[in-house]
């Protein structure tokens, strides 16, 4: 009985290998998605954002992708929270941060003259929203032969694999390998879904002119410069990235460190429980 029970145990446990072996090289040679795993400095239970990754992501975004994407759940405003690229403590409030101004003022807004009503541009200030590129999804695809290029706001919370899909969506562009035929207007990507999207190559060597970056220091000194590194593919899709991570999830810093501290407290708790009902069924027999 117990030597059959052994038996179809390590047959089950076979099985099991077996498929999950076949699962895996399925995976590897049908070369759907290639997604690379990075070392993200926010990942893990004390995992924080790099505030000088994300300024220059920031000027990626701004340089590069906002000419075709929309960044529509965040204002300018936020770009300066506690947390955020461009906080500064010496601006604890955001609508009064010079950089955060400046870089307001760097977009146009649509808005209403209070004076006739008629709509006009003016540029950006703090409170505004990021603004639109397109002013409808029509409008959106006519421009980019037909794709939709999707707003960037919670992009790494809607693909799976995140930061890491990203990431390698970046710098997945590849010549397409011999046999594959490309529809018009595709580019070959080891990372997206099918291979084959509808956006060129968005990034590319020196694309940007990073300039040196400014983050308080960790014990809340004044701000320190950053050098700027060299704006290759991978450089520029790493900062992009942090950026977009942090858009999507900007309290991500905060809910850590509660969680970290509940777990503390429930720890310490548990202990003194135990300590108690050791002390009160002290000398009681049972
Ligand atoms: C010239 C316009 C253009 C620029 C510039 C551009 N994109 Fe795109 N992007 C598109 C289009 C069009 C699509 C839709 C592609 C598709 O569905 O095949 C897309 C799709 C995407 C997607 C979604 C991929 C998916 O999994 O569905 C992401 C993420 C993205 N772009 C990020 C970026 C980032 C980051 C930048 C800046 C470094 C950028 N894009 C620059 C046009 C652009």
């Amino acid at each position: 009985m117990a030597q059959r029970f052994t038996k179809s145990l390590i047959g089950a446990a076979f099985i099991a290998l077996t498929a999950l072996g076949v699962a895996s090289s399925v995976h590897a040679a049908g070369g759907e998605q290639e997604i690379e795993h990075l070392d993200w400095g926010f990942n893990g239970i004390g995992g924080t954002y790099d505030r000088a990754a994300m300024q220059r992501g920031y000027q990626v975004y701004r340089e590069v992708c906002a000419a075709c994407h929309a960044l529509e759940h965040l204002s300018f405003r936020h770009l300066g929270d506690k947390g955020g690229p461009f906080y500064n403590p010496d601006y604890p409030n955001p609508n009064d941060n010079p950089d955060v101004k400046a870089m307001a003022k760097d977009w146009s807004v649509i808005d209403i003259d209070s004076d006739n009503g008629d709509e006009i541009d003016r540029p950006g200030i703090p409170a505004d929203k990021f603004p639109s590129i397109f002013p409808n999804e029509p409008a959106a695809r006519a421009s980019n032969g037909g794709a939709y290029p999707p707003d960037l706001s919670l992009i790494t919370k809607a693909r799976s694999g995140g930061s890491d899909y990203l990431y390698s969506m970046l710098v997945g562009y590849k010549d397409a390998p011999a046999g594959v035929e490309m529809s018009e207007g595709m580019s070959f990507n080891t990372a997206f879904s099918g291979n084959q999207i509808a956006m060129a190559p968005p990034l590319s060597e020196d694309i940007v002119e990073y300039a040196p970056t400014f983050v308080p220091g960790d014990h809340g000194e004044g701000l320190q410069e950053i050098a700027a590194p060299a704006a290759s593919v991978e450089q520029m899709a790493r900062d992009v990235t942090e950026f977009l991570t942090w858009a999507g999830d900007p309290k991500m810093e905060v809910r850590k460190k509660i969680g970290f501290a509940t777990f503390l407290y429930l720890l310490i708790f548990s202990l003194l429980l135990f300590l108690t009902y050791k002390q009160i069924w002290k000398g009681v027999k049972h």
